[in-house]
């Protein structure tokens, strides 16, 4: 374990297995609908690149670059788009592909906003999700791990842009925020 570490909270055989299991499901949903999955950068790049490869059909991928956060640990509540979509989402279906679910606020923003872009349907996976800390009423479609209200880095998040190739989702000591 990494030495900035207080614990493991989800090993890399639990993602592992959970990510086999969302693609699983994703694929027998999307059968035939040719969904266009949107990684939500940075955080959810191992997880989109995980979870795409347990997908059975035919998927396309795009990128986005939001901002809600600056390097400290609490939301702004402010959603800035850093880097918009490549192509036109009008009439796909879209899977919007999240590392986690907090507020709920730039995840409710982004659906918004891909609802007025006039996409057929708008569905979320988030590998993790803290319910505890939601200010707005939102539900992932697909879900990996429901999580206690403690920051969390690893499988792709990160604090102050550190920790994000860790292999295994674990929970920073206390001394490494306050250092
Ligand atoms: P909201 O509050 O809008 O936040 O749902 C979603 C974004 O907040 C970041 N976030 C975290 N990043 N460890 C992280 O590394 C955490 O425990 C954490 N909680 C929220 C994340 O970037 C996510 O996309
Ligand atoms: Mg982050």
């Amino acid at each position: 374990m990494h030495q900035d570490m207080k614990e493991i909270l989800i090993s890399e055989a639990e993602i592992a297995e959970k990510v086999t299991e969302l693609g699983q499901m994703i694929s027998r949903d999307y059968k035939d609908l040719n969904p266009l999955c949107i990684c939500v950068l940075k955080g959810a790049v191992p997880f989109m690149a995980d979870l795409i490869r347990k997908m059975e059909i035919p998927v396309e991928v795009d990128f986005m670059a939001v901002s809600s956060y600056g390097s400290s640990t609490k939301s702004s509540g402010v959603v800035r788009i850093l880097k918009d979509l490549e192509a036109s989402v009008e009439g796909r279906h879209v899977l919007v592909v999240e590392d986690i679910i907090d507020s709920g606020l730039t995840l409710s923003y982004l659906i918004a906003m891909l609802k007025g872009r006039k996409a057929a349907s708008v569905k979320v996976a988030t590998l993790l999700d803290k319910p505890a800390r939601r200010t707005v009423d939102l539900k992932p479609d697909y879900c990996g791990f429901e999580i206690p209200d403690e920051f969390v880095v690893g499988y792709g998040l990160d604090y102050a842009e550190k920790y994000r190739n860790l292999p295994y989702i674990g929970v920073l000591k206390e001394e490494v925020y306050s250092s």
